[in-house]
């Protein structure tokens, strides 16, 4: 069972904190990207391309120049140069769009930008770029929804480099899956899904002489700033990015997007600030979506359910240019024993705009297919899908061949099996009724890679008693103001309310990208070495001031503990606040920083770390009606330890509500015509609001994972979406006896 923490629970960590940034939100003086205005500042508005295959062939300014308040028209021949950038060492400058924007007058997928308009407010600008006529050289757009690989060789470019098209291989698949016993070979879908954050992207753009302040609302404020710099010729440090709330992104703002050189290019051209704020519709046109996904999976058992054979061969749509990999067999490999698999990937061009990393990316298409296929061999074999997976428990990573750092999946399966009642779960289609209602339960394992991003961080403690922690990260929505807050709180004993946090900013210590679900496990080890070494400089300090009641000491005497310095051989009884020490020394603050390396990319690790977890689904269904609503759900994560267990909740539970909308509901569709996402609105695309939301139970086991870090504390941003989907097809399946195989599920499939 769950072992019980090990830090005392009067600790900040481990603690249910509400978001320390929640009274700014609410009383709307947290400034998001779109909030910050400039003296003088002008509005950008882009033309975007009306067809997906193409060439410009003339586009007239003449009118739209004359129009009232506009300053230009900027296109390719005006615009001045925008360079490309490079993918660096380690993770740098990345992007999913590597061309710039009008770099050519080729168009390769619909709403792709040719022109930008601007001018004295937003809505002049807007007018202008609605009265630039285009006219094109047209071809007919790709975006079928077939997805055969294209031809490519084993190893193939990605948008983090170059890796291997057979991702993993052990054993003899095919001869293994050909001689199993029991077997299945079927393909599931997943649709292009696209991320709908509330708060669209934005950019202004402020250069003074060869400097550039970029206001973004960017996930990664440090490869932006990377990138940026390469765009326009600048040494890095001469760009300045600043984030300082997010109103989420899901991945979409994870990587810069052509609207931020954009608005820098204008900025640079007129003189004065250009602030730029895309519309919804072009959030589903050029700021990337989770591609569609064609997913043939084969598994191979014996009949009393050990798996013998696991072939998985995924095929992504991706741009024209760009080579995006959405990773299906992120977790493939590791995730049940069985000892002959390969795990391979291709793509298939498509002219839509550059798909980009959203909300699980690879693991949450990718778990679909696998999950539902280990449902469905389970119902072939006559095992509950429970024990299926409980059967083929892997003991170690057998993908990598290490071992885990810790996995607890069985625990996870066993508690949602228990919370939920699965016990009483009959298997015949549709035997379970309730209030006139057709019951469905189904189920589905999960897993996310766990890592550390690098991460430097500064902490300063000062005369008034209040902390100070800074670092680079962003505030996704998630929370990560309030861990920085918690794990300062936690080494300096200065109360939560006095701990100010900086992030956002490239003029803060280095921090990590708001990916991965990595932010928290990442800076644990940076906050506390600063942490420490700013203890470390106090101490040194308060034995050597003249006058300080430690003067004829030295450090090593010396202990700090709750915000108090005291001689170690008198105990922690006494002691005295660092800010007196501070105020008699006549210091504002002590302050230092600390820095911790990447585990992620480790090319040889001694261990595999991942979260684990599971869902356990019950849907109801009313045939008389075509009537298909989730109704309750339990969701156990095994994430090492939970530094907030409010916040972290809440990110599962958002998950779960996004699985809903993944499940029954989200689905770019591309017009065949001239390849435009057609539901590009809030209206047409569709995804799980309130009334669809059902009951919630969520549990964390506590296995601090001390791979990670310190604490032992991996990430829960991503994983609540993981296998969402298959749990909820599975329980359609038990209450219709219909199989989906194609997501999202739709009531005409059920109506056979
Ligand atoms: Mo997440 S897709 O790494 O923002």
């Amino acid at each position: 069972m769950p072992r019980t923490q090990e830090i005392p629970t009067t600790s900040p960590i481990g603690r249910s904190t509400p978001r320390v940034d929640g009274p700014l939100k609410v009383s709307g003086r947290a400034q998001y990207t779109s909030d910050f205005n400039l003296v003088g500042q002008l509005y950008a508005v882009p033309v975007e391309a009306t067809i997906a295959n193409g060439r410009v062939v003339k586009l007239d300014t003449a009118a739209a120049e004359k129009m009232p308040g506009v300053r230009a028209i900027l296109h390719r021949g005006n615009i001045g140069r925008i360079f490309r950038s490079t993918l660096g060492p380690g993770l740098a400058g990345i992007t999913d769009e590597r061309r710039p924007p009008f770099e050519d007058d080729v168009v390769r997928y619909y709403g792709q930008y040719v022109a930008l308009a601007v001018a004295d407010t937003f809505e002049n600008a807007k007018a202008a770029a609605d009265a630039v006529p285009v006219s094109y050289e047209k071809r007919e757009p790709n975006v079928d929804n077939e997805l055969e690989a294209d031809d490519e060789p084993p190893v193939v470019m990605t948008q983090y480099g170059p890796v291997k098209r057979v991702q993993s291989e052990r054993g003899d698949p095919e001869g293994a899956f050909a001689s199993a016993p029991v077997k299945l070979d079927q393909t599931y879908v997943t649709p292009a899904e696209t991320h709908n954050p509330i708060e669209l992207h934005a950019t202004t753009a402020i250069w003074e002489g060869s400097t550039l302040t970029l206001y973004e609302a960017s996930q990664g404020v440090f490869n932006l700033q990377g990138v940026l710099a390469q765009m326009f010729g600048l040494p890095r440090e001469n760009v300045r990015v600043i984030t300082k709330f997010l109103g989420s992104g899901f991945g979409n703002k994870l990587w810069p997007w052509t609207h931020c050189p954009l608005a820098a290019a204008a900025a640079r051209q007129l003189g004065k600030p250009v602030k730029l704020v895309i519309s919804r519709k072009m959030a589903f046109q050029t700021v990337g979506h989770r591609p569609r996904t064609q997913q043939r999976v084969r598994l191979g058992a014996t009949a009393d359910g050990r798996l013998v054979a696991l072939l998985h061969d995924s095929v992504n749509h991706k741009a024209i240019l760009d080579p995006y990999n959405e990773n299906c067999g992120e977790s493939t490999a590791f995730h049940y024993s069985v000892p002959n698999l390969r795990v391979a990937f291709g793509r298939a061009s498509r002219n839509v705009g550059p798909p980009t990393p959203m909300r699980g990316p690879g693991a949450v298409p990718g778990l679909y297919a696998t999950e539902s296929a280990m449902n469905e061999l389970a119902d072939q074999l006559k095992i509950d899908p429970v024990r299926f997976r409980v059967i083929n428990e892997p003991k170690i990573d057998e993908g990598l061949g290490i071992p885990f750092s810790s996995r607890h999946y069985l625990e996870c399966l066993g508690l949602g099996a228990e919370k939920f009642g699965w016990s009483k779960r009959t298997p015949a289609i549709g035997s379970m009724k309730r209030d006139g209602l057709t019951l469905g339960w189904g189920m589905a394992g999960c897993a996310w890679l766990a890592a550390r991003f690098p991460a430097e961080a500064r902490v300063d403690l000062r005369d008034d008693g209040t902390a100070r922690v800074a670092c680079g990260t962003q505030d996704i929505g998630t929370g990560t103001y309030t861990i920085l807050a918690q794990l300062t709180s936690q080494k300096t004993g200065v109360p939560l309310e006095k701990v100010d946090v900086a992030l956002g900013d490239t003029s803060l210590p280095a921090g990590p990208l708001s990916g991965g679900s990595m932010v928290t496990g990442s800076v644990v080890p940076a906050v506390f070495q600063a942490a420490d070494n700013a203890i470390a400089v106090l101490l040194s300090m308060a034995t050597t001031t003249p006058g300080s009641p430690f003067e004829n000491r030295t450090p090593d005497e010396l202990a700090f503990e709750g915000g108090r310095v005291f001689v170690k051989a008198d105990g922690s009884a006494g002691g005295v606040p660092f800010a007196d020490l501070l105020r008699r020394a006549n210091l504002r603050l002590v302050t230092a920083s600390g820095k911790s390396e990447a585990t992620f990319g480790n090319p040889d690790p001694k261990f595999s770390t991942h979260s684990f977890g599971c869902h356990f689904v019950e849907i109801t269904w009313q045939p008389e009606i075509a009537r298909l609503r989730v109704g309750r759900v339990v969701t156990v994560i095994d994430a090492g330890r939970i530094v907030n267990p409010l916040a972290g909740r809440n990110q599962i539970e958002g998950a779960v509500v996004m699985g809903i909308g993944m499940a029954l509901l989200e689905h770019t569709i591309y017009d065949p015509q001239n390849g435009a996402p057609i539901n590009s609105n809030l209206a047409d695309y569709v995804v799980a609001v309130n009334a669809d939301v059902p009951p919630i139970e969520v549990h964390f086991l506590d296995f601090p994972d001390y791979e990670i870090n310190a604490i032992g504390a991996r990430g829960i941003g991503e994983i609540g979406l993981a296998g969402f989907a298959a749990a909820v097809t599975d329980a359609v399946h038990h209450a219709t006896g219909v199989r989906v195989r194609e997501l999202p599920v739709k009531i005409e499939a059920l109506l056979a």
